[in-house]
Protein backbone atom coordinates (compact mmCIF):
# COMPACT_ATOMS: atom_id res chain seq x y z
CA UNK A 1 0.00 0.00 0.00
CA UNK A 2 1.43 3.51 -0.97
CA UNK A 3 1.27 5.23 2.19
CA UNK A 4 -0.22 8.48 2.35
CA UNK A 5 1.57 11.28 3.83
CA UNK A 6 5.22 11.29 4.23
CA UNK A 7 7.48 11.37 1.13
CA UNK A 8 7.77 8.63 -0.54
CA UNK A 9 11.16 7.04 -0.44
CA UNK A 10 13.42 3.99 -0.99
CA UNK A 11 11.44 1.03 -2.29
CA UNK A 12 8.02 2.86 -1.63
CA UNK A 13 9.42 5.76 -4.38
CA UNK A 14 7.71 4.88 -7.57
CA UNK A 15 8.38 5.89 -11.33
CA UNK A 16 9.63 9.70 -12.18
CA UNK A 17 12.32 8.36 -14.05
CA UNK A 18 11.69 11.22 -16.85
CA UNK A 19 11.32 14.39 -14.05
CA UNK A 20 14.34 12.83 -12.68
CA UNK A 21 16.84 12.81 -15.58
CA UNK A 22 15.17 15.82 -16.91
CA UNK A 23 16.48 17.51 -13.53
CA UNK A 24 19.64 15.86 -13.34
CA UNK A 25 21.04 16.88 -16.80
CA UNK A 26 19.56 20.42 -16.62
CA UNK A 27 21.28 20.73 -13.20
CA UNK A 28 24.48 20.83 -15.86
CA UNK A 29 24.05 24.10 -16.46
CA UNK A 30 20.85 25.51 -14.72
CA UNK A 31 18.97 26.06 -11.57
CA UNK A 32 15.38 23.70 -11.14
CA UNK A 33 12.41 25.22 -10.10
CA UNK A 34 9.75 22.24 -9.47
CA UNK A 35 6.19 23.31 -9.77
CA UNK A 36 2.97 21.33 -8.21
CA UNK A 37 0.63 21.68 -5.87
CA UNK A 38 1.12 20.19 -2.22
CA UNK A 39 1.02 16.04 -2.19
CA UNK A 40 1.56 15.42 -6.03
CA UNK A 41 5.32 14.15 -5.10
CA UNK A 42 7.82 17.20 -5.01
CA UNK A 43 9.22 16.57 -1.74
CA UNK A 44 9.79 12.65 -3.07
CA UNK A 45 11.35 13.78 -6.20
CA UNK A 46 13.45 16.42 -4.62
CA UNK A 47 14.78 13.81 -2.08
CA UNK A 48 15.58 10.89 -4.91
CA UNK A 49 17.31 13.80 -6.83
CA UNK A 50 19.57 14.54 -3.46
CA UNK A 51 19.74 10.43 -3.37
CA UNK A 52 20.86 9.92 -6.97
CA UNK A 53 23.35 13.42 -6.22
CA UNK A 54 25.02 11.65 -3.31
CA UNK A 55 25.67 8.61 -5.11
CA UNK A 56 27.89 10.37 -7.47
CA UNK A 57 28.92 11.76 -4.36
CA UNK A 58 27.93 14.65 -4.98
CA UNK A 59 27.51 17.82 -1.97
CA UNK A 60 24.10 17.79 -1.35
CA UNK A 61 21.76 20.37 1.04
CA UNK A 62 18.14 19.99 1.35
CA UNK A 63 16.51 22.38 3.76
CA UNK A 64 12.97 22.52 3.56
CA UNK A 65 12.21 26.72 4.39
CA UNK A 66 7.84 26.47 4.56
CA UNK A 67 8.98 28.20 8.28
CA UNK A 68 11.75 30.93 7.05
CA UNK A 69 10.58 33.93 6.97
CA UNK A 70 13.33 36.68 7.11
CA UNK A 71 16.33 36.81 4.82
CA UNK A 72 18.81 36.40 7.47
CA UNK A 73 16.86 33.08 8.81
CA UNK A 74 17.21 31.85 5.31
CA UNK A 75 20.96 32.65 4.77
CA UNK A 76 22.02 30.82 8.78
CA UNK A 77 19.89 28.02 8.05
CA UNK A 78 22.16 27.90 4.71
CA UNK A 79 25.35 27.97 6.66
CA UNK A 80 24.04 25.56 9.66
CA UNK A 81 23.28 22.83 6.67
CA UNK A 82 26.60 23.68 5.59
CA UNK A 83 28.32 23.18 9.06
CA UNK A 84 26.60 20.00 9.78
CA UNK A 85 27.43 18.42 6.26
CA UNK A 86 29.65 15.84 6.62
CA UNK A 87 31.01 16.24 2.82
CA UNK A 88 31.43 19.62 3.30
CA UNK A 89 33.74 18.79 6.34
CA UNK A 90 36.02 15.94 4.57
CA UNK A 91 36.33 17.82 1.19
CA UNK A 92 36.19 21.45 1.51
CA UNK A 93 37.74 24.28 3.42
CA UNK A 94 34.50 25.98 4.27
CA UNK A 95 34.72 24.87 7.84
CA UNK A 96 37.67 26.56 8.98
CA UNK A 97 37.46 29.49 7.08
CA UNK A 98 33.91 30.06 8.69
CA UNK A 99 35.98 29.74 11.87
CA UNK A 100 38.87 32.20 10.91
CA UNK A 101 36.52 34.74 9.16
CA UNK A 102 33.52 34.96 11.59
CA UNK A 103 32.66 35.17 15.36
CA UNK A 104 29.90 32.66 15.45
CA UNK A 105 32.17 29.91 16.47
CA UNK A 106 32.41 31.43 19.94
CA UNK A 107 31.29 28.33 22.12
CA UNK A 108 33.55 25.54 22.63
CA UNK A 109 31.39 22.56 21.62
CA UNK A 110 33.69 20.47 24.26
CA UNK A 111 32.70 22.23 27.06
CA UNK A 112 29.03 22.59 26.41
CA UNK A 113 28.14 19.67 24.30
CA UNK A 114 27.10 19.40 20.30
CA UNK A 115 23.13 19.79 20.99
CA UNK A 116 23.87 23.18 22.82
CA UNK A 117 26.92 24.13 20.81
CA UNK A 118 24.86 23.71 17.59
CA UNK A 119 21.67 25.40 19.05
CA UNK A 120 23.88 28.78 20.35
CA UNK A 121 25.77 28.89 17.11
CA UNK A 122 22.56 28.65 15.02
CA UNK A 123 21.51 32.22 16.88
CA UNK A 124 25.15 33.74 16.62
CA UNK A 125 24.98 33.35 12.96
CA UNK A 126 21.34 34.35 12.89
CA UNK A 127 22.02 36.95 15.35
CA UNK A 128 24.99 38.48 13.35
CA UNK A 129 22.99 38.24 10.22
CA UNK A 130 20.27 40.42 11.65
CA UNK A 131 22.27 43.26 11.10
CA UNK A 132 23.19 44.25 7.56
CA UNK A 133 22.31 40.44 6.00
CA UNK A 134 23.11 41.28 2.37
CA UNK A 135 26.91 42.21 2.70
CA UNK A 136 27.21 39.45 5.14
CA UNK A 137 25.79 36.74 2.86
CA UNK A 138 28.34 38.46 0.25
CA UNK A 139 30.70 37.40 2.40
CA UNK A 140 29.34 33.94 3.33
CA UNK A 141 29.09 32.92 -0.29
CA UNK A 142 32.38 34.36 -1.47
CA UNK A 143 33.77 31.61 0.79
CA UNK A 144 31.32 28.82 -0.21
CA UNK A 145 32.22 29.83 -3.99
CA UNK A 146 36.11 29.14 -3.24
CA UNK A 147 34.70 25.82 -1.86
CA UNK A 148 35.90 24.17 -5.66
CA UNK A 149 33.40 22.21 -5.84
CA UNK A 150 29.83 21.47 -7.12
CA UNK A 151 27.36 22.28 -4.25
CA UNK A 152 23.39 21.52 -5.00
CA UNK A 153 20.83 23.23 -2.71
CA UNK A 154 17.72 21.81 -2.14
CA UNK A 155 15.27 24.33 -1.02
CA UNK A 156 11.96 22.59 -0.60
CA UNK A 157 8.61 25.18 -0.27
CA UNK A 158 10.38 27.85 -1.49
CA UNK A 159 7.38 30.46 -2.34
CA UNK A 160 6.15 29.87 1.09
CA UNK A 161 9.51 31.41 2.67
CA UNK A 162 9.44 34.18 0.19
CA UNK A 163 5.29 35.05 1.30
CA UNK A 164 6.29 35.03 4.61
CA UNK A 165 9.07 37.74 4.84
CA UNK A 166 8.46 41.62 4.67
CA UNK A 167 8.06 43.06 1.30
CA UNK A 168 11.24 45.22 1.38
CA UNK A 169 13.24 41.82 2.83
CA UNK A 170 11.28 39.65 0.00
CA UNK A 171 12.11 42.09 -2.38
CA UNK A 172 15.71 42.37 -1.46
CA UNK A 173 16.40 38.77 -1.20
CA UNK A 174 15.04 37.75 -4.32
CA UNK A 175 17.38 40.25 -6.29
CA UNK A 176 20.11 38.95 -3.80
CA UNK A 177 19.54 34.96 -4.51
CA UNK A 178 19.03 36.05 -8.33
CA UNK A 179 22.34 37.56 -8.46
CA UNK A 180 24.08 34.63 -6.16
CA UNK A 181 23.14 32.30 -9.38
CA UNK A 182 24.72 34.82 -11.85
CA UNK A 183 27.69 34.45 -10.24
CA UNK A 184 28.22 31.22 -8.41
CA UNK A 185 28.95 28.76 -11.46
CA UNK A 186 29.82 25.78 -9.00
CA UNK A 187 26.19 26.42 -7.13
CA UNK A 188 22.84 24.69 -8.07
CA UNK A 189 19.39 25.36 -6.70
CA UNK A 190 16.31 22.98 -6.88
CA UNK A 191 13.82 24.79 -5.75
CA UNK A 192 10.15 23.46 -5.03
CA UNK A 193 6.85 25.22 -4.17
CA UNK A 194 3.58 24.19 -3.70
CA UNK A 195 2.24 27.48 -4.19
CA UNK A 196 2.53 29.65 -7.06
CA UNK A 197 5.78 31.19 -7.57
CA UNK A 198 4.66 33.60 -10.29
CA UNK A 199 1.93 35.10 -8.26
CA UNK A 200 4.49 35.83 -4.82
CA UNK A 201 6.68 37.12 -6.90
CA UNK A 202 4.51 39.85 -8.96
CA UNK A 203 4.75 42.13 -6.52
CA UNK A 204 7.74 41.77 -5.04
CA UNK A 205 10.74 42.03 -7.93
CA UNK A 206 8.15 40.76 -10.68
CA UNK A 207 8.99 37.03 -12.94
CA UNK A 208 12.73 38.63 -13.88
CA UNK A 209 14.05 37.45 -10.62
CA UNK A 210 12.94 34.09 -11.49
CA UNK A 211 13.02 33.62 -15.18
CA UNK A 212 16.41 31.97 -15.14
CA UNK A 213 15.22 28.91 -13.38
CA UNK A 214 14.02 25.89 -15.76
CA UNK A 215 10.60 24.77 -14.65
CA UNK A 216 9.57 21.09 -14.16
CA UNK A 217 5.87 20.82 -13.35
CA UNK A 218 5.10 17.65 -11.72
CA UNK A 219 2.05 16.15 -13.28
CA UNK A 220 0.78 12.14 -12.92
CA UNK A 221 1.65 9.16 -13.36
CA UNK A 222 1.72 7.47 -16.59
CA UNK A 223 -1.37 4.90 -17.14
CA UNK A 224 0.54 2.01 -16.80
CA UNK A 225 2.63 2.39 -13.72
CA UNK A 226 -1.08 3.64 -11.88
CA UNK A 227 -2.44 0.21 -13.25
CA UNK A 228 1.35 -1.47 -11.88
CA UNK A 229 0.53 0.27 -8.47
CA UNK A 230 -3.31 -0.52 -8.11
CA UNK A 231 -2.31 -3.98 -9.00
CA UNK A 232 0.80 -4.50 -6.49
CA UNK A 233 -1.28 -2.88 -3.71
CA UNK A 234 -4.04 -5.91 -4.39
CA UNK A 235 -1.46 -8.27 -4.15
CA UNK A 236 -0.01 -6.65 -0.69
CA UNK A 237 -3.03 -6.94 0.77
CA UNK A 238 -3.87 -10.31 -0.52
CA UNK A 239 -6.89 -9.11 -2.60
CA UNK A 240 -8.19 -10.62 -5.82
CA UNK A 241 -7.59 -8.23 -8.77
CA UNK A 242 -9.12 -8.06 -12.37
CA UNK A 243 -8.12 -6.08 -14.43
CA UNK A 244 -11.47 -4.41 -14.44
CA UNK A 245 -11.18 -3.03 -11.15
CA UNK A 246 -7.79 -0.62 -12.39
CA UNK A 247 -9.70 0.95 -15.19
CA UNK A 248 -12.62 1.90 -12.75
CA UNK A 249 -10.09 3.06 -9.95
CA UNK A 250 -8.57 5.16 -12.86
CA UNK A 251 -12.22 6.32 -14.15
CA UNK A 252 -13.29 7.41 -10.84
CA UNK A 253 -9.49 9.06 -10.08
CA UNK A 254 -9.58 10.70 -13.77
CA UNK A 255 -6.47 12.20 -15.27
CA UNK A 256 -4.00 13.11 -14.45
CA UNK A 257 -2.86 10.19 -11.59
CA UNK A 258 -1.43 11.91 -9.28
CA UNK A 259 0.44 9.41 -6.46
CA UNK A 260 -1.81 10.86 -3.78
CA UNK A 261 -5.18 10.06 -5.07
CA UNK A 262 -4.37 7.07 -6.11
CA UNK A 263 -3.28 6.56 -2.46
CA UNK A 264 -6.54 8.23 -0.90
CA UNK A 265 -8.31 5.52 -2.98
CA UNK A 266 -6.23 2.34 -2.37
CA UNK A 267 -6.48 3.37 1.66
CA UNK A 268 -10.41 3.98 1.47
CA UNK A 269 -10.80 1.05 -0.34
CA UNK A 270 -8.40 -0.82 2.25
CA UNK A 271 -10.77 1.14 5.22
CA UNK A 272 -13.96 -0.34 3.23
CA UNK A 273 -12.47 -3.75 2.59
CA UNK A 274 -12.05 -3.97 6.68
CA UNK A 275 -15.38 -2.71 7.89
CA UNK A 276 -17.29 -4.85 5.55
CA UNK A 277 -14.80 -7.85 5.43
CA UNK A 278 -14.75 -7.13 1.74
CA UNK A 279 -16.10 -7.70 -1.24
CA UNK A 280 -14.26 -5.65 -3.56
CA UNK A 281 -15.99 -5.38 -7.26
CA UNK A 282 -16.44 -2.77 -10.00
CA UNK A 283 -19.36 -1.23 -8.29
CA UNK A 284 -18.19 -1.48 -4.64
CA UNK A 285 -15.07 0.91 -5.83
CA UNK A 286 -17.50 3.08 -7.61
CA UNK A 287 -19.32 3.71 -4.15
CA UNK A 288 -16.31 3.44 -2.81
CA UNK A 289 -15.08 7.00 -4.38
CA UNK A 290 -18.77 8.50 -4.42
CA UNK A 291 -19.24 8.16 -0.38
CA UNK A 292 -15.99 7.60 0.92
CA UNK A 293 -14.18 10.10 -0.92
CA UNK A 294 -16.70 12.70 -1.85
CA UNK A 295 -18.82 11.97 1.07
CA UNK A 296 -18.57 13.59 4.48
CA UNK A 297 -15.37 11.70 5.71
CA UNK A 298 -13.31 12.81 2.24
CA UNK A 299 -13.98 16.14 2.75
CA UNK A 300 -10.35 17.40 4.36
CA UNK A 301 -8.40 15.26 1.05
CA UNK A 302 -8.59 18.64 -0.90
CA UNK A 303 -9.08 21.21 1.90
CA UNK A 304 -6.09 22.76 1.64
CA UNK A 305 -6.78 24.02 -2.21
CA UNK A 306 -9.65 26.23 -0.52
CA UNK A 307 -7.93 27.08 2.39
CA UNK A 308 -4.56 28.50 -0.30
CA UNK A 309 -7.17 30.52 -2.57
CA UNK A 310 -7.64 32.14 1.26
CA UNK A 311 -4.55 32.62 2.61
CA UNK A 312 -2.70 33.68 -0.84
CA UNK A 313 -4.66 35.32 -2.74
CA UNK A 314 -5.91 38.20 -1.73
CA UNK A 315 -9.42 39.13 -0.95
CA UNK A 316 -10.56 40.24 -4.35
CA UNK A 317 -9.27 37.63 -6.33
CA UNK A 318 -10.38 35.08 -3.70
CA UNK A 319 -13.76 36.16 -4.30
CA UNK A 320 -13.26 36.01 -7.75
CA UNK A 321 -11.45 32.80 -7.96
CA UNK A 322 -14.16 31.40 -5.87
CA UNK A 323 -16.98 32.36 -8.04
CA UNK A 324 -15.09 31.57 -11.45
CA UNK A 325 -14.22 27.99 -9.70
CA UNK A 326 -17.69 27.48 -8.83
CA UNK A 327 -19.00 27.74 -12.38
CA UNK A 328 -16.20 25.72 -13.89
CA UNK A 329 -16.63 23.08 -11.70
CA UNK A 330 -20.22 22.02 -13.26
CA UNK A 331 -19.01 21.63 -17.01
CA UNK A 332 -16.49 20.38 -18.81
CA UNK A 333 -15.65 23.73 -20.39
CA UNK A 334 -16.13 27.33 -19.65
CA UNK A 335 -15.94 30.54 -21.64
CA UNK A 336 -13.25 32.32 -20.91
CA UNK A 337 -15.71 35.73 -21.92
CA UNK A 338 -18.16 34.66 -18.88
CA UNK A 339 -14.93 34.03 -16.50
CA UNK A 340 -14.11 37.68 -17.15
CA UNK A 341 -17.34 38.74 -16.87
CA UNK A 342 -17.50 37.01 -13.44
CA UNK A 343 -14.24 38.66 -12.40
CA UNK A 344 -15.89 41.97 -13.03
CA UNK A 345 -18.80 41.52 -11.49
CA UNK A 346 -16.61 40.11 -8.47
CA UNK A 347 -14.15 42.65 -8.70
CA UNK A 348 -15.87 45.86 -9.67
CA UNK A 349 -12.51 45.95 -12.39
CA UNK A 350 -12.51 45.51 -15.87
CA UNK A 351 -8.63 45.40 -16.27
CA UNK A 352 -8.18 42.27 -18.55
CA UNK A 353 -5.05 41.85 -17.45
CA UNK A 354 -5.51 41.52 -13.47
CA UNK A 355 -7.97 39.16 -15.24
CA UNK A 356 -5.61 37.15 -17.23
CA UNK A 357 -3.02 37.09 -14.15
CA UNK A 358 -5.76 35.63 -11.90
CA UNK A 359 -6.57 32.62 -14.67
CA UNK A 360 -2.66 32.04 -15.11
CA UNK A 361 -2.34 31.67 -10.98
CA UNK A 362 -5.69 29.52 -10.89
CA UNK A 363 -3.70 26.95 -13.92
CA UNK A 364 0.02 28.09 -11.90
CA UNK A 365 -2.03 26.07 -8.51
CA UNK A 366 -3.08 23.40 -11.20
CA UNK A 367 -6.87 24.14 -10.44
CA UNK A 368 -7.95 25.11 -13.97
CA UNK A 369 -6.76 24.78 -17.58
CA UNK A 370 -6.90 27.15 -19.94
CA UNK A 371 -7.30 25.15 -23.72
CA UNK A 372 -7.79 28.53 -26.16
CA UNK A 373 -10.33 26.97 -28.20
CA UNK A 374 -12.81 25.45 -25.66
CA UNK A 375 -11.68 27.85 -22.28
CA UNK A 376 -11.52 27.04 -19.04
CA UNK A 377 -11.72 23.26 -17.52
CA UNK A 378 -10.47 21.39 -14.51
CA UNK A 379 -7.20 20.29 -13.96
CA UNK A 380 -8.32 17.24 -12.36
CA UNK A 381 -11.28 15.09 -12.25
CA UNK A 382 -10.87 14.09 -8.74
CA UNK A 383 -10.67 17.51 -7.69
CA UNK A 384 -13.66 19.09 -9.57
CA UNK A 385 -16.15 16.63 -8.34
CA UNK A 386 -14.89 17.29 -4.89
CA UNK A 387 -15.01 21.20 -5.74
CA UNK A 388 -18.33 20.18 -7.01
CA UNK A 389 -19.69 18.88 -3.86
CA UNK A 390 -18.02 21.62 -1.19
CA UNK A 391 -18.22 24.55 -3.22
CA UNK A 392 -20.33 24.23 -6.33
CA UNK A 393 -23.94 25.04 -5.67
CA UNK A 394 -24.86 27.38 -7.61
N1 LIG B 1 7.11 8.70 -6.66
C1 LIG B 1 6.18 8.32 -5.77
N2 LIG B 1 5.97 7.00 -5.54
C2 LIG B 1 5.02 6.60 -4.68
N3 LIG B 1 4.23 7.43 -3.98
C3 LIG B 1 4.38 8.74 -4.16
C4 LIG B 1 5.37 9.25 -5.06
N4 LIG B 1 5.28 10.59 -5.04
C5 LIG B 1 4.32 10.90 -4.16
N5 LIG B 1 3.76 9.80 -3.62
C6 LIG B 1 2.64 9.78 -2.66
O1 LIG B 1 2.15 11.11 -2.52
C7 LIG B 1 2.33 11.58 -1.17
C8 LIG B 1 2.85 13.01 -1.21
O2 LIG B 1 4.17 13.07 -1.72
P1 LIG B 1 5.17 14.28 -1.43
O3 LIG B 1 6.44 13.98 -2.13
O4 LIG B 1 5.22 14.56 0.03
O5 LIG B 1 4.41 15.47 -2.18
P2 LIG B 1 4.64 17.05 -2.10
O6 LIG B 1 6.02 17.33 -1.63
O7 LIG B 1 4.38 17.52 -3.50
O8 LIG B 1 3.60 17.55 -1.13
C9 LIG B 1 3.25 10.59 -0.52
O9 LIG B 1 2.93 10.43 0.85
C10 LIG B 1 2.99 9.32 -1.28
O10 LIG B 1 1.83 8.68 -0.78
MG1 LIG C 1 6.55 18.47 0.00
Amino acid sequence: MIPVGNPAVGKDFIDREKEISFILSTLEKDSVLLIAPRRFGKTSIMRKVEKELSDKDEICVFLEVEDVNSPHRFISEIVMALIENEKIEQRTKLIPVFKSVFSWFKENIEEIGISVFKAKLRGNIKKDLEDNWIDKSAQIFDVINEADSNIYFIFDEFPIAIDKMDQKYAEEFLHWFRKLRQVSPDLRFIVGGSVSIDRVVRDVGGVSVINDFKRVRVGGFQKQIAIDLIENAFQEEGWTYAPSYGDKILDCIGEPYIPYFLAIMLSSIKEEFILTDGKIDDESIEKIYDFRILGNEGKHYFEHYSQRLRIFYGDMEEKAARAILKNVCNVDFYSIELAFGIFKKETANDDYEKFMDLIADLSNDFYLEHDPENGLKFYSKMLQDWWRIYHGEV
